[in-house]
C-alpha cells in the first residue's frame, strides 16, 4: 500500500473511523444529505484536531463551505485573520475577489465548494510548514472523496503543491490541466496575489474559461441519453 494512503488510513482509524465509503463516479448512490453528513462528521474531527502547533493559536477551525455535491471545488492555502474569526474560508479581501470570480463564472458560492489545504490559521499569516501540510492533508483528500467534484481549481502555490504532493512552480503549472485521483485540476494564481498584481487577473480569467468549458462538456456527457 502506498505510504501516504497508509498514513491517512492510520489517522482515520485513530480518529474513530471503522469503515470508509468508497464509491466510484457513475455508480454513485450517496445523496446530498449523506454527503453533507459525511462532511459534517469530518468537520467535527477537524474541530477536535490537535495534530500540529496551529491548534494552539487558532480561534476556529476553517473546514470548508458550499455545496456538498459541487461539480467545482476551489482549494486555497490557509485561513487568514478574517477566516479564523469567522470559521469560514475566503471571507476577507482575497475572499471577496474569489466571490467576484465565482460570480463572473455565472455561479454563486453556494453552487461550489470552497476549502483550504490547511484548516487552521498560521500565526501572522506566515507560510504553512511542511509538517503542517502533511498533518492536514487527509482532511482535504477526504473532502474531495466525499464531494467528488468534476473540476478542482487550486489557488496559489501551496494548494497546488500540497494537493499534488509535487514541487510545481505556479508560473509554469498555471493554466495547464493536471489530474488528481481522476479529477481534473486547474492550477491558478491565488486571489491575494491578484490583489497585489491586478495585471494577472486576465490569466486567471483565461484559466476560468477553460474550467467553464470543461464543466459544460462534463455536464453534456452526463445528460446525454
Ligand atoms: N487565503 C486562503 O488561502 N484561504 C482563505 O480561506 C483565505 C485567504
Amino acid at each position: 500500500m502506498d505510504e501516504q494512503l497508509a498514513t491517512e488510513l492510520a489517522l482515520l482509524k485513530e480518529l474513530g473511523f471503522t469503515h470508509l465509503d468508497v464509491h466510484s463516479r457513475g455508480a454513485e448512490s450517496v445523496s446530498d444529505e449523506d454527503q453533507r453528513a459525511l462532511l459534517e462528521q469530518m468537520a467535527g474531527v477537524a474541530r477536535a484536531c490537535e495534530k500540529c502547533r496551529l491548534a494552539k493559536t487558532r480561534t476556529n477551525v476553517v473546514y470548508g463551505v458550499g455545496n456538498p455535491n459541487a461539480d467545482l471545488m476551489f482549494i486555497g492555502e490557509a485561513p487568514g485573520r478574517d477566516e479564523d474569526l469567522k470559521g469560514e474560508p475566503f471571507v476577507g479581501r482575497a475572499g471577496q475577489l474569489l466571490t467576484d470570480i465565482i460570480k463572473a463564472m455565472k455561479l454563486t458560492r453556494d453552487d461550489v465548494y470552497i476549502a483550504n489545504v490547511i484548516k487552521c490559521r498560521p500565526p501572522e499569516n506566515r507560510n504553512p510548514e511542511a509538517d503542517e501540510l502533511d498533518e492536514c492533508r487527509p482532511f482535504i483528500r477526504r473532502q474531495i472523496e466525499i464531494i467528488k467534484p468534476k473540476v478542482i481549481v487550486t489557488l496559489g502555490k501551496f494548494a497546488l503543491q500540497s494537493l499534488m504532493q509535487r514541487g510545481y512552480a505556479i508560473t509554469g503549472a498555471r493554466g495547464q490541466w493536471l489530474e488528481y485521483n481522476g479529477v481534473k485540476v486547474m492550477p491558478t494564481y491565488h486571489p491575494a496575489y491578484l490583489l497585489r498584481n491586478p495585471a494577472a487577473k486576465k490569466d486567471v480569467w483565461a484559466d476560468m474559461k477553460k474550467v467553464m468549458a470543461e464543466l459544460s462538456s462534463a455536464s453534456a456527457e452526463t445528460s446525454a441519453p
